[in-house]
């Protein structure tokens, strides 16, 4: 089967830094036209620059997925652009503090859960609108982590955000099975970017305790996420639906 991700516009939230940025380069790379969305006009910009510097076709959109008519417009401008829509990423995503569950703020569950819940299911939402009156159908690809998998202390509330990330995921999957609309999610282990920064910063954990969670002894890079992303949107993953992907040094096999 030949890799159909030429020709395919692909549309990734959160896409200014990151895992999101790692994702359009690569989908860029292969051929796709890509639309990078995010909070931070100057670094999407930057992406998008980046992007045709190398011979790809990007548009950089503004957009915060707290915001649920910002997300309709994302995908109105998407296809309004390029005519269709084949490939979502729904990446943006905050971990806002590594406490216990007793001291955990209230205020920061509400922020995390619009953006990490509410913004994947506004992405979904209008997505799959789009793909439904589209022959070619599409392929949707969901930020899970292996929080989303497992109990994770300190971070109980970001843990059941991307538990819900993965209900959403499996139920959509289910749902759009006949429609030539696949569902999945990536469950990343800890990845070198800004989240595991900010939360090395908070105090609670130190890189060493963060390696040592993962049976490889090290955390993983955007590009190995990106990688597995890329795959699950290409027509080489056209029966996998409503899976959980682990990339994660070997966490998950414990
Ligand atoms: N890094 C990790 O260890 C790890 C592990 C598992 C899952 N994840 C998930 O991967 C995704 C990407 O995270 P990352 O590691 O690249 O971190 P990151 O902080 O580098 O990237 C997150 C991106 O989301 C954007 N974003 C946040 N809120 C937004 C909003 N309301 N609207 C639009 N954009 C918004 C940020 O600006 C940033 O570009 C997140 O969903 C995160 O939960 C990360």
């Amino acid at each position: 089967m030949t890799d159909t991700i030429k020709n395919k516009v692909a549309l990734i939230t959160g896409a200014t830094g990151g895992i999101g940025k790692a994702t359009a380069m690569t989908l860029a790379r292969k051929g796709a036209q890509v639309v990078i969305s995010g909070r931070r006009a100057e670094s999407g910009n930057e992406v998008m620059e980046e992007i045709v510097a190398q011979g790809g076709d990007a548009l950089f959109v503004l957009c915060d997925v707290n915001k649920e008519e910002e997300v309709q417009k994302l995908i109105e401008t998407t296809v309004s652009q390029y005519g269709k829509l084949n490939i979502l990423v729904n990446n943006a995503g905050i971990s806002l503090e590594t406490v216990p569950l007793a001291q955990a703020d209230g205020n920061n569950f509400q922020q995390m859960l619009q953006t990490n819940v509410m913004g994947v299911f506004y992405g979904m939402k209008y997505g799959i609108q789009q793909m439904l009156q589209q022959d070619q159908g599409g392929a949707i690809v969901n930020l899970a982590s292996i929080a989303g998998l497992h109990g994770m202390p300190y971070t109980g509330p970001y843990t059941a955000t991307k538990h819900a990330v993965v209900g959403l995921t499996k139920t959509a999957a289910l749902e759009y099975a006949t429609n030539n609309i696949r569902v999945n999610a990536v469950a990343p282990g800890a990845i070198k970017t800004d989240i595991i920064a900010k939360s090395i910063d908070h105090g609670t954990f130190n890189e060493d305790m963060i390696n040592r969670m993962h049976p490889m002894m090290r955390m993983g890079y955007p590009q190995e996420i990106a990688n597995g992303i890329v795959w699950l949107c290409s027509d080489e993953a056209s029966f996998t639906t409503g899976s959980i992907l682990n990339i994660d040094g070997g966490f998950n096999a414990r």
